[in-house]
């Protein structure tokens, strides 16, 4: 921009402008007294801390303390310089600048040391391309990427180069050119000897991958091993033109078909995004070996509504969707997640089955963030195992409960229902159970005691012993004689759950006292809050008035099965005890012994 804004038309644009709406058109505002409120477009947030003043023209985020007037606004969000957003804001209330906008763009602001880190990564990406491409020296190099999969035109049109095997090539190179060593330092290219303070070339024999901002000026570059040298990538280290929570790779090139499809692919390594470009998905970008930070997804978040998170399907990778997922979730970004088969990436992905079954079968086929997030909670539990399965179904309840919409959560919890064979209105009553602890815990209060008609629901969780036993000590609450029989069929065994077992033996004595059953007699006469509360949870249960003898029986099988099972197990520890010490007489015993207990269960 040739000439400077007058001071004058600043403040007539600032006169003229209102900052809420200006806002409005990025974040949705809701009037509350005398200010503004909404989710604050600088960092991911699902209750507003964001804050607009119409009075004094100001904004303000309580989360994370961003904060200004509508040009440093516009600046922050969109990564614009102030004379960039001072031509916007005129433009939308007419004010005239009287600018030459045909000279040069906003090239001549740009301070000069910057300008020639830039210069200089230009022409070293044009010529590490070169030397890929056209030199013997970057025959190898070039035959690596081939046999990988890449092809001529992705070499190309991702500009990779090769940096010869030496210390001082770029160094020389470049000062030949009239680059200072000092800033060429500054900008990563060549790093400063302690002791002589002589230069030697950061990149040496790597394949060169140049980044480049949203513009399209290279910033920094990433070189590749091509041997077995450490670290397997090389980066540029952060300098004035280059910032890693910033840059996504690939965003250049992608841009027009994110905007088109309102969609982006996001991938762990640049390998992965160039394998996909050319199986045809250009919608790809990455971050530079960092997880996602709140600067990418703001710069994500103009452009798209929707990301498919296609990162490694390795326990790594797994995790880094999950925590990339919740942040692009918060931000009120539609996620999905491509999923590869074991510990895939997608590079290997698409040179094993090829470009079309990358599309269909694992972009296309990608999850939604909740069915991602069932497959997340899956991994390393046994769903046989009764404490997995609690944990898993309790975690799955958790994330259903941060379902805004009623449908949604309903469809999942049908979902789970059926899959674990579990009464549909329990997991309502328990999901609604954790949607509240979870807000109080929120809001920093403490959790409220369980409501004892609830925690009753959730039985039907619990395995099939402990129901049976709720409905046993039901009846003892009600009947003297029923508590008498029950304590005989089970034949001097005990209640699994020790709970259960006090409070029958509490029960047993109370009878010994008194010859009618008696609630809340009962309930004073027992001296522990907790077993307290656990009677008065099972009083409340719904019972058939008459107990009958195959009811009953099938209660008392369910009580004694779960001792036999855990019996069998023992004695096959026993057995394989005995098997180890070659004592084949007491295994043949222990063997015996544990058919006959298969056999009366
Ligand atoms: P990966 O190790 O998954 O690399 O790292 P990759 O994409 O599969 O690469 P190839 O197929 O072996 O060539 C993913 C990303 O992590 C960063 C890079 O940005 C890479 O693209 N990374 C990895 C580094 O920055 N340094 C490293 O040493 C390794
Ligand atoms: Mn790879």
């Amino acid at each position: 921009m040739a000439d400077r804004i007058a001071e004058e038309k600043i403040n007539q644009i600032r006169q003229a402008v209102d900052i809420v709406d200006i806002i409005s058109d990025y974040v949705q505002l809701k009037k509350q007294g005398r200010n503004y409120f909404g989710l604050c477009p600088f960092h991911g947030e699902s209750t507003p801390s964001f804050s607009v003043s119409p009075d004094k023209q100001i904004f303000h985020c309580f989360g994370c303390g961003a904060g200004g007037n509508v040009f440093s606004f516009l600046m922050e969000l969109e990564g614009i310089s102030f004379q960039e957003a001072t031509v916007k804001l005129a433009a939308k209330v007419n004010v005239d600048l009287d600018l030459d906008l045909t000279s040069g763009r906003s090239e001549k602001k740009i301070p000069e040391e910057i300008q020639a880190m830039l210069n200089a990564h230009e022409i070293l990406s044009k010529f590490y391309h070169h030397l890929l491409v056209n030199t013997k020296e970057g025959q190898p190099a070039l035959e690596y990427l081939l046999e990988r999969g890449f092809t001529r035109d992705s070499i190309d049109k991702f500009q990779i180069g090769y940096s010869l095997n030496s210390w001082d090539f770029v160094y020389k190179f470049l000062t030949k050119r009239g680059f200072s060593p000092n800033w060429m330092e500054k900008a990563g290219l060549i790093i400063k000897r302690e002791k002589d303070g002589t230069y030697f070339d950061r990149f040496r024999n790597r394949i060169m991958f140049p980044i480049l901002d949203r513009n399209g000026n290279t910033i920094a570059f990433s070189g590749r091993t091509i041997g077995a040298d450490e670290p397997k990538y090389l980066n540029s280290p952060e300098t004035a033109i280059f910032n890693k929570s910033k840059i996504l790779y690939n965003y250049h090139l992608a841009k027009p078909s994110i905007k088109k499809m309102q969609q982006a692919v996001l991938f762990e390594g640049f390998a992965d995004v160039i394998a996909a470009d050319r199986a045809g998905v250009d919608n790809g970008v990455a971050t530079m070996g960092t997880s996602l930070t709140d600067e990418h997804i703001v710069l994500l978040r103009r452009t798209l509504q929707s990301i498919t998170i296609c990162y490694d399907s390795d326990n790594a990778g797994i995790e880094a969707a999950y925590r990339a997922g919740n942040l692009l979730n918060d931000a009120g970004i539609l996620i999905k997640v491509a999923i590869m088969p074991d510990g895939m990436d997608p590079d290997e992905y698409i040179k094993s089955y090829g470009a079309e079954k990358f599309r269909n079968e694992v972009i296309g086929a990608s999850y939604t963030w909740m069915a991602f997030k069932f497959l997340y909670f899956r991994r390393g539990k046994n769903l046989q195992n009764e404490g997995d399965r609690l944990t898993y179904i309790e975690e799955i309840i958790k994330e259903i409960s941060k379902l805004t919409k009623a449908v949604e959560r309903d469809h999942y919890l049908r979902q789970l229902a059926a899959e674990f064979s579990l009464s549909l209105d329990a997991l309502r009553d328990q999901q609604k159970q954790i949607f509240f602890a979870e807000k109080r815990k929120e809001q920093g209060k403490k959790p409220l005691e369980k409501n004892p008609a609830i925690i009753q629901k959730i039985n039907v969780l619990k395995p099939a012993y402990y129901t049976a036993e709720r409905h046993l000590i039901a009846h003892m609450l009600r009947d003297r004689d029923t508590a008498y029989k029950i304590q005989e069929l089970l034949q001097g065994n005990t209640f699994n759950n020790d709970e259960h077992q006090a409070i029958i033996t509490y029960l047993l004595s109370f009878y010994e006292e008194h010859l009618e059953s008696e609630s809340s007699a009962f309930l004073t006469y027992i001296q522990d809050d907790n077993l307290r509360r656990i009677v008065a949870n099972i009083e409340m249960m719904p019972l058939n008035d008459e107990l009958s003898t195959k009811e009953l029986n099938d209660y008392i099988k369910q009580v004694l099965n779960y001792q036999k099972l855990l019996k069998i197990k023992e004695k096959e520890m026993e057995l394989k005890e005995a098997e180890r010490q070659k004592d084949y007489n007491q295994a043949a015993l222990i063997g015996i012994e544990i058919n006959q207990l298969r056999k009366s269960l």
